[in-house]
Parts: C-alpha cells; sequence; structure tokens
C-alpha cells in the first residue's frame, strides 16, 4: 500500500485489547473504563481483517494493547497469525508487552515464530517501577525479559523518558540491556489522552535525556535497518544498540511505515492524529467489498505527518484518547 505521501504501508499494529494490569502514568489515567466486551473485535473478526490486510500488502504485524497478554486466550490469536508467518504470508510477528505474563507466555510466542519482543521498562529501581506504572512488579517483568531471551527471541527494552522521574536510571539500564544483550529504545513522551499538562511537566527531550550516556561513551550512528521511527546508534565501548524515538524534538514521520487497528475495530493512520475509518461496523453489517473501499480510503487519509506540536499549542485540538486506545 502506497500513501499520497509516497510512503511503503507495510506494517500494522494490532491492539487485541485497552485493558492492562499496569497503569503507567504516561499512558493511562489511574481511573480509566474500558470497553465493553462485545465493542472489541472477536478473533474471528481480526484474523478476517489480517487476510484482507495482507492483500493490500501488509507484511509484518505487531500485537499491542493495553497489554496483549491479559486478554483472554490470546494464544488462539498468536497461534493463528503464527500460521501466517509459516506459511511466508507475513515476513514477521510481533508483540510489545509489559512484560508481566511473559515467562508463561515465552514457551508459545516462540513456537509461533515469534522472533522479537518489545518490553516496557521504564527503569530497574523497584521502587520507582512500582510508582511509574501504578503497582507494577519490577522481578516479575525481569523473570519476563529472561524467558524471553531462554526461549531466543530478541529483545527490545522501552523506556519512556520521565523528567525527574528516571533520568537516573538510564545509565543502569544501559548496563544492564548490554549485559544481558538486549537492545535498548528511548522514546519521548507524548501528548496523548487526559493528564497532557502533568505529561507536558514530566517531558524531557532525549538529547537532554541521554547526555549522561553521551558524557561517559561514544555514540556511534548506524544506518538505517528499516523504516520506523527509532534512529539507532551504537554505544561504545559498551557494545549496546540503542534506538531513540524522538515525535517532539525530531521528527521521522518521512519514513512512517505502519497504520494501527485499534480494540474496537478502528483504523487510525497516525498515532498523532484523530483521522480514522471504522472497520468493525463495515465487518459486521456490510460485504468484504465494503471493508477493502474503506482500507483504500483510509489510506488516502494518512496524513503527512502527526501533529502533537498543534495540539499542544490549541487545547481544542488536544487528542483525548489514550495510549492504551491506539497501541502506542
Ligand atoms: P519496531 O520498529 O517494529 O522495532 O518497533 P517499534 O519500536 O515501533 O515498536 P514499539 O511498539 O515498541 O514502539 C515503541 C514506541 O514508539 C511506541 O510505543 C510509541 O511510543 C512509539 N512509536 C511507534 N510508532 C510510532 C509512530 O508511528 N509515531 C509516533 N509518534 N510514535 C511511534
Ligand atoms: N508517550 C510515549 N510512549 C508511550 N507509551 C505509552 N504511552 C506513551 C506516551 N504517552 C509507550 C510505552 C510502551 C508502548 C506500548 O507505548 O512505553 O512501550
Ligand atoms: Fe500498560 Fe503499557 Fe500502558 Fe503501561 S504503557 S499502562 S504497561 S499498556
Amino acid at each position: 500500500m502506497i500513501d499520497g505521501f509516497g510512503r511503503n504501508i507495510d506494517y500494522l499494529r494490532i491492539s487485541v485489547t485497552d485493558r492492562c494490569n499496569f497503569r503507567c502514568t504516561y499512558c493511562m489515567p489511574e481511573q480509566q473504563s474500558f470497553l465493553p466486551h462485545r465493542d472489541l473485535l472477536t478473533y474471528d473478526e481480526i484474523m478476517l481483517l489480517v487476510e484482507r490486510f495482507i492483500a493490500h500488502g501488509i507484511r509484518k504485524i505487531r500485537l499491542t494493547g493495553g497489554e496483549p497478554l491479559v486478554r483472554r486466550d490470546i494464544h488462539v490469536l498468536i497461534e493463528a497469525l503464527g500460521q501466517h508467518v509459516r506459511d511466508g504470508r507475513l515476513e514477521e510477528l510481533t508483540m510489545t508487552t509489559n512484560g508481566s505474563r511473559l515467562e508463561q507466555f515465552a514457551p508459545l510466542l516462540a513456537a509461533a515464530g515469534v522472533k522479537r519482543i518489545n518490553v516496557s521498562l521504564d527503569t530497574l529501581d523497584a521502587d520507582a517501577c512500582r510508582r511509574i506504572s501504578r503497582g507494577g512488579d519490577l522481578d516479575t517483568v525481569l523473570a519476563g525479559i529472561h524467558a524471553a531471551r531462554a526461549h531466543g527471541m530478541d529483545v527490545k527494552i522501552n523506556m519512556v523518558a520521565l523528567k525527574q522521574q528516571n533520568e537516573d536510571a538510564l545509565l543502569p539500564m544501559a548496563h544492564f540491556c548490554a549485559e544481558h544483550k538486549l537492545d535498548l529504545t528511548l522514546i519521548e513522551t507524548m501528548p496523548l489522552g487526559a493528564g497532557i499538562l502533568e505529561r507536558e511537566e514530566s517531558f524531557i527531550s532525549l538529547d537532554d535525556f541521554t547526555a549522561p550516556l553521551r558524557a561517559r561513551y561514544t555514540l556511534l550512528p548506524l544506518a538505517h535497518k528499516s523504516a520506523g521511527p527509532a534512529r539507532y546508534w551504537r554505544v561504545e565501548p559498551l557494545g549496546l544498540r540503542l534506538g531513540l524515538i524522538t515525535p517532539m524534538s525530531h521528527n521521522f514521520c518521512d519514513h512512517c511505515n505502519r497504520i494501527r487497528l485499534t480494540t474496537d475495530g478502528k483504523i487510525y493512520m497516525c498515532l498523532g492524529s484523530e483521522l480514522h475509518v471504522d472497520l468493525r461496523k463495515a465487518l459486521r453489517t456490510d460485504t468484504l467489498a465494503d471493508v477493502d473501499y474503506l482500507l483504500q480510503k483510509a489510506l488516502r487519509l494518512k496524513p503527512q505527518r502527526h501533529e502533537f506540536e498543534t495540539q499542544l499549542a490549541q487545547p481544542d485540538l488536544r487528542l483525548a484518547r489514550h495510549m492504551n486506545a491506539t497501541g502506542g
């Protein structure tokens, strides 16, 4: 699928649930109501849509949430998608998870053909971890990470940079990742959902956040491996691969290769835009030809870039949608 700006869209992120057993401060409000079950796409509906997406050129799928591993019977979907990987219809199946159920699911994910997995972890300090995720247990997440490695999966740690909350966690995290052969991706916090103002207060650019790392080590740029938001560096002599995701300070939308399917069947063309098309309605009331038509329509809606800066400046344009609803 080529969008209106000449970008090849071959990567679909599917949010399988808006629920999560953590409540990271930058992702969800403390009190959050979740979608009623009837609004969720069923696994059959997701698989039907995946067929159409593959027919239109999607080659990579990432499952996200909320926390994807808390949805009931998620193994059914993982196994069905894994079959597409084995048949060569998909190049890659991946997942972004908070790691809390990874120890239990690592064997199943590896068997389904998942070769790499991203785990959200913002600090290695147990108290700070509990505070930022409003209840997450560090040791359980670490056990999940080690289980994924033991089952042969590559693991990338996603660390959201939070001013005065985990700035001192960067060096320990870099050392931990180098020691255990994990990649590390740092992410600038994005202004989505309620609590935007608190989010602005905790914003720190990655130029500032990485200063202690750059003072101590050398960062060498790596060639772009694939499209997508992260720019990669090698941290020497640590031997760490470091990704920087800087939506706010250095825009990367020219390389965007992705679209998002929400838990309730909407297809969002960009994390930072409200433009979307409702596929669930078409799926439940119309024909597959209508679904195909809507997919083409959605492609034409994909904006050139996110609008976070404008949204921050103009309160009435701010996105009420939380990250857990769109899948990060
Ligand atoms: P790969 O590129 O497949 O390795 O994964 P990824 O880093 O895109 O996946 P992951 O789910 O771990 O994403 C990490 C974070 O990057 C997301 O949670 C978002 O915060 C951010 N991100 C990913 N894609 C986009 C995007 O298209 N736009 C913006 N603004 N942020 C994105
Ligand atoms: N800004 C940036 N990243 C976020 N994530 C969740 N909310 C935000 C936000 N407001 C990231 C998490 C996780 C992924 C699913 O989304 O760190 O890795
Ligand atoms: Fe849950 Fe991930 Fe959101 Fe944290 S960032 S609340 S772990 S979905």
